[in-house]
């Protein structure tokens, strides 16, 4: 077991393109981190260099204590496990599990007590004799990782392991892999552009864009407090609402102005955020996650409320998801994307409501938000405007 530094790497490839910038991150020993971000961003780059399978063109990686900048990948002693899980076909499961152990001489007895007891943690013991092309995907999936467990290695790293099975299986195996990382501890990496997997499996999340780490924390913390615009709309399904706000000082506190909607920071709410008052009299971008709205009687244009139509639902069984076009009752308003670029000609909000209420395209609903789960972001930088 291990863990893995990343002391200032950056990564270029032969045509000049920088896929990795000054990455600085630290994988702790028995950790499992994933990851996490839009297709391009660096995820399988920055794997492959823990591999060995990349150059690294600036900084160190350190493994297990050990400046692994130049060691042959035969020399790290990583599993990596990859999207497309190559099994042998002409071989039976037993055989799959096993090849990497026996191809480096290891001894019989052994290597059939750890095949066994492999397949038996991946629950496969029973399918031992089965060649890939009568297995399931999934079990398929559970071969390709006995392979990987077999080797008892110091890291695994995993890219995008799932992403050729369905949701069913998907959501099996995500749990499956959380668990057995859990019972060996064995530090694992685990690159994924599906923020679910990412929020579900990781004790701690990286988010990644365009090379850079945006921020580094448990899912938790990531959900609750985002370090900037970007984060907060990847993380977390359906995404976050944004919309551009002007704060204005006003006694008590401070108000934000949306068009003619306004919301109220009281004394409470800067102490727990004091960076607010420091933005008064500035654009600001307000980031409103959908789950955080509660339906209320409309009562003229009462502070930290919302009132607009109802555009179309979703019907999700359990949770509704509305779409609300608050301009129509103030053309000032403007959506801002979530990527803090291009606005969106209508400014619609994405509201979850409970999968019991009564509601249709065309009515109108008045919803209330508490200051205290509004994110609020600096327009210029897109940090979080938090201390
Ligand atoms: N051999 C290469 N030469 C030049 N550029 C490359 C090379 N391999 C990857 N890139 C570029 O580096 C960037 C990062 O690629 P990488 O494969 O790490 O992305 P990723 O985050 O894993 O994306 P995905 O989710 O699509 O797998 C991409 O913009 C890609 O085009
Ligand atoms: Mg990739």
């Amino acid at each position: 077991m291990a863990d893995i530094i990343f002391d200032g790497i950056g990564k270029r490839y032969p045509d000049g393109y920088a896929a990795i910038a000054n990455l600085d991150l630290h994988i702790r020993d028995g950790e499992f981190l994933v990851l996490v971000g839009p297709s391009g961003c660096g995820k399988s780059t920055a794997l492959r260099m823990i591999a060995g399978l990349e150059d690294i063109t600036d900084g160190r990686l350190i493994i297990d204590g050990v400046v692994a900048n130049n060691l042959a990948p035969r020399d790290r002693d990583i599993a990596m496990v990859f999207q497309s899980y190559a099994l042998y076909p002409h071989l039976n499961v037993e055989e799959n599990i096993g090849f990497g152990l026996r191809v480096r001489g290891a001894d019989k007895q052994v290597l059939a007590k750890k095949v066994r007891e492999t397949a038996e943690l991946l629950e496969l013991s029973e399918h031992l004799k089965r060649k890939p092309g009568q297995l399931s995907g999934g079990q398929r999936q559970r071969v390709a990782m006995g392979r990987a467990l077999v080797r008892d290695p110091k890291a695994f790293l995993m890219d995008e392991p799932l992403s050729n099975l369905d949701a069913r299986l998907r959501g099996q195996m995500r749990t499956e892999i959380a668990r057995l990382q859990k019972l060996t501890g064995v530090t694992t990496v685990y690159v994924t552009h599906d923020q679910v997997e990412a929020m579900t499996m990781g004790d701690r999340v990286a988010v990644m864009r365009h090379g850079v780490l945006q921020q580094l924390d448990t899912p938790r913390k990531l959900y609750d407090t985002p370090a900037n615009l970007f984060v907060a709309g990847f993380i977390g399904a359906p995404s976050m609402n944004f919309m551009a706000a002007d704060l204005v000082a006003v006694d008590g506190g401070i108000e934000a102005r949306l068009g003619s909607f306004c919301f109220l920071f009281d004394r409470d709410d800067l102490a727990l955020r004091p960076g607010l008052s420091r933005s008064i009299g500035d654009r600001v971008i307000f980031g409103i996650r959908p789950e955080m709205f509660t339906p209320v009687e409309h009562s003229g244009s009462a502070a930290n409320t919302v009132t607009g139509e109802v555009v179309f639902v979703e019907d999700l069984g359990a949770t509704l998801l509305a779409h609300i076009d608050i301009g129509s009752a103030d053309g000032s308003l403007r959506e801002i994307g979530h990527d803090g670029e291009g606005a969106l000609s209508a400014p619609r909000l994405r509201v979850v409501l409970d999968g019991q209420m009564h509601i249709r395209a065309g009515e109108t609903i008045t919803l209330a938000v508490k200051a205290g789960n509004i994110h609020v972001f600096n327009a210029q930088t897109e940090r979080a405007i938090r201390d």
